[in-house]
């Protein structure tokens, strides 16, 4: 079965095709909203749409209203009742009971439970992107799992999504880092701790070329041997990829993160002289300060021209070059529809120059920057500065720690499950959910308690309530009771509720996604915990004596269910059945 036009949408349309008969034919119908309605209110949709008209029809919006609504009613068809009138002028809409069957049922039957399915239009998201001989940092793990839940949402929605790791794996850096190996090596910690080493090697390097100037001509003879293809050189460097990447595929692993393609930096090494060529070759570039070239963007005739640096003094290409070259490269590798890249906010205006520049050569993909804030803690320890002294894998296992301990606390003694992959799944989800709960773009203050709280808008508690669901329906079972996927009976508002929320969720996804914030899926998700639990409070389902109802509500379980675990699932978080 297809899924059903939203209930929004139809409601959306029938008002605009209404709207669009009563105005003069040279007027431009208004932006019509269709809200859910407030609690409270009989129905269950309002539109304001009469409001917005009155200047247009020069009349008091409760008469438009009142014509509207009258104008509406035989458009409904079985969809809803008669419109009311309510207040100023806003008509609400209630769906009825057979209309509210018919979702129900499309939606349990529906394959993707009610997303919409694009046609396999690609999408690259950029994510991730963590700089070879460092370790990751906690703007690296934000951007890991919000771009790991916008990959899975396009995937969700049926885009072919190209996850794609831009890992830092070119720069001035190795020449250092050569240096400094060359210099400072301790082989064991290496062995123990390849990273970790390359990164404190790599800070030596820095605080002893503050006293020593030499030691950068020394690093830039490194760096141009590397550049030059020096056997050694290469040798190390490869190296240091190797090694780090290894730290991270552990860490992706765990978290459960896949990536399609990782292109580094140094994929785009080749075709960097071509473009800053060809830029100069198009009159782009100007020449600045010793002898560096930059390419002007945007409007030249303000006080302050906008400029972005290509290529170096010294001739070398910049961060900003590997970018231009990047969208280039996947736009003729892959013509995506899209590409999203997911860094801090800190990159905003790199991104922002980047976009200009390549809009003013013609690139017409959809580029967008989901930028996200700071994580830090009440004690700070989070910070971005001491976020380097806390490496990720140990930031996840205190997590598990965290929740294997208060599982202990919970779990029934006769509890014959897995306990330590159930507090990894907790424990990560937790972790994961603290962040995506949030939007982006808001700096996140990181609590070990809220986050494991097996109440409120955490990661446990939405875990907890699709078990709950499971121990329900696998009791019924045992009665001999199974939902069948069309019996609706509504006995009770919540039902109602319920539903109505439920019928929401390939719009909710489609929000999410495209504007890039999880937090909008996060949030939804909460509210049908929420409501899961107003509801069961108030409607028994094994105790009911109705045996419809019964298979109604179970019906609701099994809908809030699934939704619940693949809206999780989206989020890259596991839902155990019992827990
Ligand atoms: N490696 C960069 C960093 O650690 C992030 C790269 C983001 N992606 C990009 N195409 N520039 O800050």
């Amino acid at each position: 079965m297809t899924s059903p036009q939203p209930a929004t949408a139809a409601l959306q349309a029938l008002v605009l095709a209404t709207i669009e008969e009563m105005i003069p034919s040279d007027a431009t119908a208004p932006n019509v909203q269709v809200d859910r309605s407030k609690a409270g209110f009989s129905s269950d949709f309002q539109t304001p749409a009469a409001l917005q008209l009155a200047k247009v029809l020069r009349r008091s919006p409760r008469d438009i209203a009142a014509d509207l609504a009258a104008k509406l009613t035989p458009r409904l068809g079985a969809l809803a009742e008669a419109p009311d009138v309510s207040g100023p002028g806003f008509i609400g809409f209630r769906l009825s009971d057979d209309a509210l069957q018919g979702y129900l049922e499309a939606l349990s039957a529906a394959e993707h439970l009610g997303l919409e399915q694009a046609g396999g239009e690609h999408i690259v998201i950029d994510y991730s992107s963590p700089n070879v001989a460092k370790r990751m940092h906690v703007g690296h793990i934000r951007s890991t799992i919000i771009g790991d839940a916008l990959a899975r949402m396009g995937r969700a929605l049926g885009y072919r999504v190209i996850a794609d790791n831009h890992i830092g794996d070119w720069g001035t850096q190795f020449g250092q880092i050569i240096y400094a190996w060359d210099h400072w090596l301790d082989p064991a910690a290496y062995d123990s701790d390849p990273v970790g080493e390359l990164q404190r090697i790599y800070i030596k390097f820095q605080t002893e070329a503050k006293e020593d100037a030499s030691l950068m001509d020394a690093a830039r003879a490194e760096l141009a041997k590397l550049q030059a293809g020096d056997e050694r050189n290469l040798a190390l460097w490869k190296q240091f990829i190797a090694a780090s990447r290894h730290v991270f595929d552990a860490v992706y692993d765990r978290l459960g993160v896949v990536f399609d393609v990782t292109n580094g930096e140094s994929h785009y090494n080749d075709m960097l002289i071509p473009l800053v060529d060809k830029m100069h070759d198009e009159g782009r570039l100007i020449a600045i300060d010793g002898g560096a070239l930059a390419v002007a963007f945007g409007d030249q005739d303000i006080e302050r021209p906008k400029r972005m640096v290509v290529r170096k003094s010294d001739g070398a290409a910049t961060y900003a070059t590997t970018d231009l070259a990047t969208v280039f490269y996947r736009e003729q590798t892959w013509a995506p529809m899209r590409c999203i890249y997911v860094t801090d906010s800190r990159q905003k205006e790199h991104f922002q120059h980047v976009f200009s520049v390549v809009r003013d050569m013609d690139v017409t993909t959809d580029l967008q920057h989901v930028m996200f804030g700071i994580m830090s803690s009440p004690e700070g320890s989070l910070s971005t500065r001491a976020g380097n002294a806390i490496p990720l894998d140990e930031l996840l296992d205190e997590a598990t720690r965290r929740a294997r301990a208060s599982l202990e606390e919970r779990l029934p003694a006769d509890f014959d499950g897995d306990k330590d992959a159930l507090a990894e799944m907790i424990g990560l989800g937790a972790v994961k959910y603290s962040d995506l709960s949030n939007n982006p773009a808001s700096n996140i203050v990181f609590s070990w308690d809220k986050m494991l709280s097996f109440e409120g808008n955490t990661a446990p508690y939405l875990q907890y309530t699709s078990a709950r669901t499971h121990s329900l329906l696998a009791k019924a079972a045992a009665a001999g009771l199974e939902p069948d996927g069309t019996t609706l009976k509504l006995a009770d508002p919540l039902e109602r509720d319920l539903l109505l929320h439920l019928m929401d969720f390939g719009p909710t996804v489609r929000a999410a996604f495209d504007q890039g914030k999880p937090n909008t899926l996060a949030s939804w998700l909460y509210d049908v915990a929420s409501k899961y639990h107003s509801w069961y409070a108030a409607c028994p389902v094994l105790r009911s004596e109705d045996r419809e109802l019964q298979i109604s509500r179970l019906n609701l379980t099994r809908l809030a269910q699934r939704m619940l675990v693949r809206g999780l699932d989206l989020l890259g978080i596991g839902a155990p059945q019992r827990m």
